[in-house]
């Protein structure tokens, strides 16, 4: 047996409180999104350079050799969310040319409010070094000292809970970090710009 259709202003009363419903939650879990996001948005991690040394120094007329070693610390200020480093480049910068490179770092997990200290060896390359570079950096290695710029690209994932977020960038910068060649000098700690 068919039921009677439902008169046609109660349906349309029916579909009108549906839509509603289903806008109102909706909205709601916007909000609930929102809030949560605002809640654990995660801060920046810090990076510093700690100590730096370079083993091997050699500089010929156009290339260098020598193994750098930085021993950086990273801090995750955040008290939700913890981090994964899954990979990291290190490039030796000086005066805008690449000099030495390592990718040999091992993947770490950050807990939260937790500050990790990691070393990178990043090695010389075997690269023709621009007329400008060789004159300089040897004009620098004269006092002992050289000047260089450390990057730093790192893969990481946030992690909240058992949510984890998509691997994402992370790109540091430490634009003055004194290498000592011939002395034992104590070092200044350097601090690095972060950018995701
Ligand atoms: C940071 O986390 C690492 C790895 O879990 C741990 O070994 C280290 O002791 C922690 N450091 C601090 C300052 O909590
Ligand atoms: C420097 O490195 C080159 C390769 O890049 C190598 O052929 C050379 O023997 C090295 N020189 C020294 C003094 O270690």
């Amino acid at each position: 047996m068919a039921r009677p259709a439902a008169p046609r202003s109660r349906q349309g009363g029916l579909i009108r409180c549906i839509a509603i419903m289903v806008l109102v939650t909706i909205i709601l879990f916007g909000l609930i999104i929102l809030i949560i996001w605002l809640e654990v948005r995660p801060k920046l991690l810090t990076f510093t350079v700690e100590e730096s040394s370079v083993h091997g120094f050699h500089l010929e007329k156009n290339h260098i050799n020598g193994t750098f070693r930085f021993s950086m610390k990273s801090y995750n200020p955040n008290s939700k969310v913890s981090v994964y480093y899954n990979s990291m480049n290190v490039y030796v910068v000086y005066d805008e040319q690449t000099i030495a490179f390592s990718d040999a770092v091992v993947p770490f997990f950050q807990p939260r409010h937790n500050g990790t200290q990691f070393v990178v060896k990043p090695v010389a390359q075997p690269v023709l070094l621009m007329g400008s570079v060789s004159r300089d950096l040897r004009l620098e290695e004269k006092t002992g000292d050289i000047e260089v710029a450390v990057k730093v690209k790192a893969n990481i994932r946030f992690r909240l809970g058992i949510w984890k977020s998509s691997e994402r960038t992370l790109r540091v910068f430490c634009s003055s970090v004194v290498v000592h060649i011939s002395s034992a000098k104590n070092f200044e700690r350097s601090y690095c710009d972060v950018h995701l």
